[in-house]
């Protein structure tokens, strides 16, 4: 491969997984952020979804491993990844937004988020969140098996708080992950 196939490889791998939004910070709930026509960020917040994390706890330690025996065929490329940034509590992620953002996604059923946006879910330091770079549906189970997968690799963890991760799945031009608000994500 001549050099400059690679540098023009690299450019284009890194216009690609440039960050595209802040999270800007939210109070707890379902939000849709997108880019205005003069490229200013926009948060919509999802209010015909119940984004409480009323519902049963889901079991989530027990299913920590299932990257051995995913229910999910992933598209080839699909890689987990831990992008750094700020650390969020665990307790906020694990026992409120994991399953907030379960409940939100299941509410939403079939619905299909616009290209370029993102379906994120906030309780309290913990966001999140779902890239579509493509119109994509957002998907219980796999949103599930994205989380554990990303946890699984990225295990940073200390005094309750957790480092952010995020599965990045390019055969479906989405992304699911989790940070603090704050981060750059998709
Ligand atoms: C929200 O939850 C309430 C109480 O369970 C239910 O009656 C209502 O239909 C739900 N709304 C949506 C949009 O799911
Ligand atoms: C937001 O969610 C977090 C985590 O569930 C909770 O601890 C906090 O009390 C919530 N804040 C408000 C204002 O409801």
């Amino acid at each position: 491969m001549k050099f400059s196939t690679i540098l023009s490889l690299s450019a284009a791998l890194s216009t690609a997984l440039a960050q595209t939004f802040t999270l800007p910070a939210l109070a707890n709930g379902s939000y849709i952020l997108s880019i205005d026509g003069d490229g200013n960020q926009v948060a919509t917040e999802v209010t015909t979804a119940n984004v409480t994390d009323t519902t049963s706890k889901r079991d989530f330690t027990s299913t920590i491993n299932s990257r051995i025996n995913k229910r999910f065929n992933w598209p080839s490329g699909t890689y987990p990844w831990c992008p750094g940034g700020d650390w969020f509590l665990q307790d906020d992620f694990y026992n409120h937004g994991f399953s907030a953002f379960y409940d939100s996604c299941y509410a939403n059923g079939n619905h299909k988020f616009p290209a370029g946006t993102v379906f994120a879910n906030y309780q309290g330091t913990s966001v999140s969140y779902m890239c579509s770079y493509t119109t994509n549906p957002c998907n219980t189970a796999e949103w599930s098996d994205a989380v554990n997968w990303a946890a699984s690799n990225c295990y940073g963890r200390s005094n309750g708080w957790m480092e952010p991760a995020y599965l990045h799945v390019p055969g479906w031009n989405k992304r699911y992950g989790y940070a603090k608000a704050g981060a750059g994500i998709c």
